[in-house]
């Protein structure tokens, strides 16, 4: 019966027969004896085996080289080796698969950079180890935050046929071959569809049922932007409440990011200790951080005042009216509040058509988190609930309300005031864990003309 390393170094006592399934990181051999790293991903930590010459299945030694894959079982005795409690000694070693010598991760200190162009084998290394641990158990604290709130997860389409951000990023899909004679009713569909860029509107449909609903799934952008924070296909969750507010959907957001930020220093702590290492000498102090202290809240008004009074020499203008840069919003955040910073109130042109304009008649009750490092994680609003004016908005962005029919039928059928947000998984494990490229964080990298693995 073979045991996770994980739960062999956290043994309380000696134990008498063990197995260990793993794979074989290094190999030192001494007189007589020789020393296994053995690692099966459970944990950052690997095992330290001893083989005594002479050990059943040590006349294939020479092939328990790095990367070879390998089952051990032997006795686990305190170990005299500082840095370590316990070690195997074994019993029997059992050499699985061989690696060629060219096996690419032989030697530490490979760059990100190289790790990416073997993206098949990089889970393998230290850092991919710790950063895809911590992803899913982030995965899992997003459903217990939510779960625990009593909000009800929907499976919101991957294929659509709307676009809810209006930004015309979408990746079609389609059964046509692009024949000339083809027309757009003879696709699979009967028109054309798209991946989705957001479950939002989906997502209302059930919050105006079911009251609190997230949603926790994949998201496709085109957008061109090679940086490292865009990902073409990326993992969305998207909250939507009835009966809530914009300063209700600030609450959430804000306690959301925090909860995370609180669940990877309790439940993550090895692998956050290897990225404060090597990747983030402050990220415990960061996240500590944010735990304790209020984000800040801040109009967009004064938002971009703030940015033209800086005097900072910004590469994209500061003006009212203009989207907020990633610059913009790491100024407002690292250098200006120096803390995680809520803007809310963007003038209506430069948001979509479902966000609620407000008195002033020129904003709408957008909201986006801002946190430092990274610029926006989150982005949401207070959805428009009046029919009329949900019509006007479309009228303005140029939308045809049939389109969203079934969309504006909420406003008809026992509207209500409701509120959401998108927060981007990848983004808030930039954030949480220091790694700094979206590349890095996401097990096969989806960017403008990479597709690979
Ligand atoms: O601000 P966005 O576009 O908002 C929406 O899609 C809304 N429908 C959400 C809602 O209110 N339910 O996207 C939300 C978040 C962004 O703040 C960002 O974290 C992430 O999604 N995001 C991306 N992450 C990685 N790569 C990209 N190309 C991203 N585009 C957006
Ligand atoms: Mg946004």
């Amino acid at each position: 019966m073979r045991t996770l390393i994980k739960h062999v170094l956290a043994s309380a006592e000696s134990r008498e027969t063990v197995t260990v399934k793993g794979w074989v990181r290094t190999r030192r051999d001494a007189k007589g004896f020789s020393f296994l790293e053995l690692n099966d991903g459970s944990c950052l930590a690997s095992l330290q085996v001893v083989v005594d010459a002479g050990t059943p299945g040590s006349e294939n030694l020479a092939h328990f080289t790095t990367g070879a894959s390998a089952v051990v079982e032997g006795k686990l005795v305190p170990s005299p080796a500082p840095g370590q409690k316990w070690e195997l000694r074994a019993s029997r070693i059992e050499l699985v698969g061989v690696a060629d010598a060219n096996y690419p991760l032989q030697k530490k200190g490979h760059t990100l950079e190289f790790l990416r162009t073997i993206a098949h084998l990089r889970p393998r290394s230290n850092l991919f180890g710790a950063m895809f641990r911590a992803r899913s158990k982030l995965a899992f604290a997003v459903h217990e935050f939510f779960q625990s709130r009593d909000f009800v997860y929907v499976h919101t389409p991957i294929i659509t046929a709307s676009d809810c951000e209006g930004a015309g990023e979408m990746f079609r899909v389609t059964t046509l071959k692009g024949k000339p004679d083809e027309k757009p009713e003879m696709d699979f569909f009967g028109k054309p569809t798209y991946l989705t860029v957001s479950g939002q509107l989906e997502g209302e449909t059930f919050a105006c049922a079911l009251s609190n609903i997230y949603t926790f799934g994949p998201t496709f952008r085109a957008e061109n932007s090679n940086t490292a924070r865009h990902a073409a296909e990326f993992w969305m969750i998207e909250p939507e409440m009835a009966f809530c507010d914009l300063p209700g959907d600030m609450d959430l957001a804000e306690e959301f990011v925090k909860a995370m930020a609180r669940y990877t220093l309790e439940h993550c702590a090895e692998d956050l200790a290897l990225f404060a290492r090597f990747v983030d000498k402050g990220v415990n102090e960061r996240l500590k951080f944010v735990v304790e202290r209020p984000f800040v809240r801040v109009p967009y008004t004064e938002a971009v005042e703030i940015l033209k009074k800086s005097g900072k020499p910004f590469e994209f203008p500061v003006d009212h009216g203009q989207n907020l840069q990633s610059e913009h919003e790491r100024f407002l955040t690292e250098d200006h509040f120096k803390s995680p910073t809520t803007v809310f109130n963007y003038p209506r042109e430069i948001k979509p058509f479902y966000m609620r304009l407000n008195d002033d008649a020129r904003t709408v009750t957008a909201m986006d988190v801002l946190v430092p490092g990274i610029g926006e994680v989150i982005g949401g609003a207070q959805r428009e609930e009046r029919l009329d004016q949900l019509s006007e908005n479309m009228k303005f962005h140029k939308l045809r309300p049939e389109d969203y029919w079934w969309y504006v039928d909420l406003r008809r059928y026992g509207t209500v005031p409701h509120a959401g947000f998108g927060l981007g998984f990848e983004r808030l494990l930039m954030f949480l864990t220091g790694v700094s490229n979206i590349r890095d964080v996401i097990p096969f990298a989806r960017t403008p003309g990479n597709a690979e693995f």
